[in-house]
C-alpha cells in the first residue's frame, strides 16, 4: 500500500512531523539526500530507531521515494529555507504530474513562496507555502499550521495538517487555510516578528527587575511565574520562569553564564523590511530586531562601556509598587507589539489581496505555536466582534486596558530610562502608542520644511484632504 504522504529533509523537525502524522494513521514515505562524509545513512537511522514500528517507510533514491506515494502525490519538505527549496522542487517537478503537491513547511520567505506557487501552478502542479511553529516539541505533539498557497491543494492536505495541528482550549485544531500566494509564510514571518517584540520585552523586564529591584534568579522565576497566572499568561512568560530557574549540573543558575549576543536567523527583519515596502509602523518588531543587532556587538559595547561608564549606584525601588508597575507595562507593550502585527497583516491583506482573516489567524495562535498566550483569545474576539477592525486598540475592551496601564506606563519606562538601563522596545511600544493617540502631531513642521527646500507641497488644516499646496517661502532673488 502506499503512502499517504512524503515527507524531505530529516533534522529533528522533519523527524519529528513524520512521527506526528505516523502516529495520527497516516503511511508516511520518508527520504533525505545522503550528506557528503557522513557514513551513516540518516533515512536508515531513521528507521531504524526513532520510526522503527511505524508506519513510515524509508527510501534510498528521489525516485523510489516519489515512486512509494498515493496519488495525488503530497511532498512535505522540510528541508532549509531559501536555496534548497528551489533545488529540491527542481528535482522533484520531473517525478511528479498535474495535480500533486509540495508543501514547504520551513521558514521561507513569502516572497520566493509567492514566485513557487505561480511556477508550479503554471505546471499544475500545487505548491504550498505552510508556516509551522512550536519548535521540535510542537513538530511532534503538536503544532500552529499555517497553509498557504494554491486552494486546489487544501481539500486534499487539510485532514493531515489538522491532525498534527495542535488543540486549543475548545479542541479546535490550530491550522487553517490563510489564504493565497505567499499568505501562508507571510504569516508565519508576522508570527515570528511578534515572537521577537515579545522576547525583547520579556528580556527587558528581566533586566528591569535585576536593576532595579536587586532581584535574585529565584525571585525573579518567581514574579513571572505569579505573572503566568494572570493576563500575561503565556508560553514565553511560562519558559522564562524555568530559564531563571535553571541550574548547570554541579553548578550555578545557567542563564548567568551565557553570553549577551544574540542570533537571529532572519524572519524578524524580513518582518521589518515588509513593513518598510507597505509603509506601516512595526516599532516593537524592528526595535527588537535592532537590540539583537547592537547585543551582538559585544566588543564594542565592551569598549564603550569603559568610555561612557554608567551611574551603577541607583535606589533599590519598592518591590510591590514595580513588580506591579512593570506587569502593566510588559502588557500594555505586549499589546502594542500585537497590534502592530496585526495592523501589517491588515494592510498586507488589502495590498496583495490575500482576504486575510485575522481573527482566524489569532486562533491559529492560541496554541501549539511558540507566541501562544492567553490573550490571543481576546485578539480573536476583537476581530471576530469586528472584522473590518481598521486598528486592534481601537477594540473597547483593550481600549480600556491600555489606558488604564497608561499613566503606570509613562512612569516606569521613564524611571529605566532615569536608572540609564536601555528598553528600546518598552521606550518604542510607549512611543508609538503615544504618537498613535495625538491629535496635533510635529509632521505639519516636516512639510513646512521639504515644502521649503524642495517644493513638496503640504495639504492644508481649512482645506479638503488630497488638496496641496505651495508656499513662496524666500523672496526671489
Ligand atoms: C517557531 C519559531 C521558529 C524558530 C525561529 C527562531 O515559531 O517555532 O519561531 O520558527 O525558532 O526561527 O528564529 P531566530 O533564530 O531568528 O530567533
Amino acid at each position: 500500500e502506499k503512502a499517504d504522504i512524503g515527507l524531505i529533509g530529516l533534522g529533528v523537525m522533519g523527524q519529528n512531523l513524520a512521527l506526528n502524522l505516523a502516529g495520527k494513521g497516516w503511511k508516511v514515505a520518508v527520504w533525505n539526500r545522503t550528506v557528503p562524509g557522513k557514513e551513516e545513512h540518516i533515512v536508515d537511522n531513521f528507521i531504524a530507531k526513532r520510526a522503527q514500528g511505524k508506519s513510515i517507510v524509508g527510501t534510498q533514491t528521489l525516485e523510489e521515494f516519489v515512486d512509494a506515494l498515493k496519488t495525488p502525490k503530497v511532498v512535505f519538505l522540510m528541508v532549509q529555507a531559501g536555496s534548497a527549496v528551489d533545488e529540491m522542487t527542481g528535482r522533484l517537478l520531473p517525478l511528479l504530474h498535474k495535480g500533486d503537491i509540495i508543501i514547504d513547511g520551513g521558514n521561507s520567505n513569502f516572497e520566493d513562496t509567492e514566485r513557487r506557487v505561480k511556477e508550479l501552478y503554471e505546471k499544475g502542479m500545487y505548491f504550498v507555502g505552510c508556516g509551522i511553529s512550536g519548535g521540535e516539541e510542537g513538530a511532534l505533539h503538536g503544532a500552529s499550521v499555517m497553509p498557504g498557497g494554491a486552494q486546489e491543494a487544501w481539500p486534499f492536505i487539510q485532514p493531515m495538517l489538522k491532525s498534527i495541528a495542535a488543540r486549543a482550549e475548545d479542541g479546535s485544531p490550530c491550522c487553517e487555510w490563510v489564504g493565497p500566494g505567499g499568505a501562508g509564510h507571510y504569516v508565519k514571518m508576522v508570527h515570528n516578528g511578534i515572537e521577537y517584540g515579545d522576547m525583547e520585552l520579556i528580556a527587558e523586564t528581566y533586566y528591569a527587575l535585576k536593576n532595579l529591584l536587586a532581584l535574585k534568579n529565584e525571585q525573579m522565576a518567581d514574579v513571572f511565574e505569579r505573572w503566568n497566572q494572570g493576563r500575561l499568561k503565556s508560553y514565553l512568560i511560562e519558559i522564562t520562569a524555568a530559564i531563571l530557574r535553571h541550574k548547570e549540573c554541579g553548578g550555578g543558575y545557567l542563564i548567568d553564564s551565557i553570553l549577551d549576543a544574540a542570533g537571529q536567523k532572519g524572519t524578524g527583519r524580513w518582518s521589518v523590511i515588509n513593513s518598510l515596502q507597505l509603509n506601516t509602523p512595526l516599532d516593537v518588531i524592528a526595535e527588537a530586531v535592532f537590540a539583537r543587532n547592537l547585543s551582538a556587538e559585544k566588543s564594542l559595547r565592551v569598549l564603550m562601556a569603559k568610555h561612557y561608564m554608567h551611574v551603577e549606584n541607583h535606589p533599590v525601588y519598592n518591590y510591590q509598587d514595580t513588580v506591579a508597575a512593570l506587569e502593566a507595562t510588559l502588557y500594555a507593550a505586549r499589546l502594542v507589539g500585537y497590534a502592530q502585527g496585526f495592523a501589517l497583516m491588515r494592510t498586507a491583506s488589502d495590498t496583495y489581496k490575500w482576504n486575510l482573516n485575522l481573527s482566524s489567524i489569532a486562533l491559529l495562535w492560541r496554541a501549539g505555536c511558540i507566541i501562544r498566550s492567553a490573550f490571543l483569545n481576546d485578539i480573536a474576539e476583537a476581530y471576530h466582534r469586528a472584522p473590518g477592525l481598521s486598528h486592534m486598540l481601537l477594540d473597547r475592551h483593550f481600549g480600556l486596558e491600555v489606558a488604564e496601564a497608561l499613566p503606570v506606563w509613562k512612569k516606569s519606562v521613564s524611571i529605566m530610562l532615569k536608572e540609564g538601563l536601555a528598553v528600546p522596545v518598552f521606550s518604542a511600544a510607549l512611543n508609538y502608542f503615544l504618537g498613535l493617540t495625538t491629535h496635533h502631531s510635529q509632521a505639519n513642521m516636516i512639510q513646512a520644511m521639504r515644502d521649503y527646500f524642495g517644493a513638496h507641497t503640504f495639504e492644508r488644516v481649512d482645506s479638503p484632504r488630497g488638496e496641496f499646496f505651495h508656499e513662496q517661502w524666500q523672496e526671489k532673488k
